[in-house]
């Protein structure tokens, strides 16, 4: 059975059925979106990616981490970069998780969504092809050729904010709670728009030094630094899982 080491607030260990436990987030916490966390990666110099992929930096706290996290959610959201390069497909494949999800009145699956501006979507990729997956992508171009699970939300190129998706899935959708799975570029854009509660970061024990991989929010800087709280800091086997609450006056 897995544990972490919890560093912080107060010396102990969590296991599995402790992190899940941990992890109920708020449901009602806004009417105009979803309760939203981001889950990443990154190295001790900051780097998430090694090589273009996140996978070299991941360990296997990280990836309990990361399918406890989707486990818990209603939705989770990716940009078409992270579909590319990391190949998505199902995002539940341990039926023991897909039943506890129903025991607690849930879904199998959390919702898929997809954001792209050009339309330029890797249909290619297993999750489409998966006729379990829900997925629901919202793009200001039109997508020729999905298959039908996927619905789709086109909205006019200036109306395709994250505040119009986020709405959009908390009002028609249901979704209570939201996670964000990067990349770089939506979750900087989730910034900006003041939409992120919480950030889960695990810190790799290993350096890039130096290289061109991005760090986990591209593009312009946030006119004043968001500020963090510390929630939680777990270790195991020599990775940081650090637990954030974005201040509610953010960005
Ligand atoms: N370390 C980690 O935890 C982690 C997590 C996730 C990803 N990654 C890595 O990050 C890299 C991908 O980075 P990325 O920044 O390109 O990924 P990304 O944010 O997943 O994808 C960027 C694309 O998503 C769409 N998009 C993002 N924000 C949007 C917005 N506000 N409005 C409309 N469309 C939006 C656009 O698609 P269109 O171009 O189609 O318009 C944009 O080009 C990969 O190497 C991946 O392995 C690392």
């Amino acid at each position: 059975m897995i544990q972490f080491r919890r560093l912080l607030p107060e010396p102990g260990t969590l296991d599995l059925s402790q992190l899940r436990e941990a992890l109920a987030l708020p449901a009602d916490a806004n009417p105009e979106r979803p309760f939203t966390i981001a889950n990443f990666v990154a190295s001790a110099d900051g780097r998430a990616t090694l090589e273009g992929r996140s996978a070299p930096l991941s360990s296997e706290g990280d990836r309990v981490m990361f399918h406890t996290l989707r486990e818990t959610v209603d939705a989770v959201i990716a940009g078409t970069g992270t579909l590319r390069a990391e190949r998505y497909g199902r995002l539940i494949r341990n039926p023991e998780a897909r039943e506890r999800r129903v025991e607690s009145g849930r879904d199998t699956e959390p919702l898929a969504c997809v954001i792209s501006r050009s339309g330029d979507v890797p249909t290619d990729i297993p999750l489409f092809a998966d006729q379990k997956s829900r997925i629901m992508l919202f793009t200001a171009a039109p997508v020729p050729a999905l298959p039908d699970n996927v619905e789709v939300v086109e909205l006019d190129p200036g109306e395709l904010t994250l505040t119009t998706v986020l709405r959009h899935l908390r009002r028609h959708q249901g979704v209570q709670r939201l996670l964000c799975e990067g990349g770089p570029t939506l979750f900087a854009a989730l910034l900006h728009e003041g939409l992120i509660d919480e950030l889960f970061l695990t810190i790799a024990p290993r350096l890039a030094g130096g290289g061109r991989g991005p760090t986990i929010a591209s593009g312009p800087s946030l006119a004043e630094p968001a500020e963090l709280r510390i929630r939680w800091l777990l270790e195991r086997e020599g990775s940081l899982f650090a637990r954030y609450e974005l201040s509610p006056q953010n960005p």
